[in-house]
């Protein structure tokens, strides 16, 4: 891991597609652009090939457990790249659905962060890891819970209004 910040532009959208078990099946050039990897290289692989570990596992459990709800999640991941730099994305990830509903795999599309945004995010991960590194992701649940009980906010409200 490096101190390497890939910083992107305001209008790039950065998009990859998976399948049902997190398999890359699609990524843009600016995605590709972005982590350094080849198509060759992402394509096939699972997306945790860009997981940072300053990400708090609790964020991808919620991740998953809401988009195979049937629901939408917005959240701020930070990604490691090839070169081991890093760049941070306000991702929205769903369930790619056809004609019928059925759900054929998931997309994520990620926009630039917002810089204050950030400043919030970075000590509720640092403290999320910290308490995983202790209790597991039981204590990580708990603590995030308690955090936005206070604030009286769904994850969702608290990354759409921070
Ligand atoms: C559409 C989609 C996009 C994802 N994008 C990322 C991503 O950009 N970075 C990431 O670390 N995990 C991403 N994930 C989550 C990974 O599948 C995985 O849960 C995560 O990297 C944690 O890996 P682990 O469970 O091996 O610890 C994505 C999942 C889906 C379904």
């Amino acid at each position: 891991m490096n101190s390497n910040e890939h910083k992107f532009a305001d209008d790039i959208i950065l998009v990859s597609k998976t399948d049902l078990k997190g398999k890359i099946t699609y990524a843009n050039q600016e995605f590709i652009k972005i982590v350094g990897y080849s198509e060759k290289e992402l394509i096939g692989k699972p997306h945790n090939i860009i997981r940072h570990p300053d990400m708090p596992r609790i964020v991808f459990k919620l991740l998953w457990e809401t988009i195979q709800d049937g629901h939408e999640i917005n959240a701020y991941v930070i990604n490691k790249c090839k070169d081991e730099g890093f760049y941070w994305v306000f991702a929205n990830v769903v369930a790619s659905v056809d004609i019928h509903g059925k759900t054929l795999g998931y997309h994520s599309t990620r926009h630039k962060p917002k810089e204050g945004a950030l400043e919030i995010i970075k000590p509720l991960y640092k403290q999320l890891l910290a308490i995983e590194k202790n209790s597991g992701m039981d204590g990580s649940r708990k603590a995030l819970e308690n955090i936005l009980n206070d604030k009286g906010v769904s994850y969702d409200e608290f990354v759409l209004t921070i």
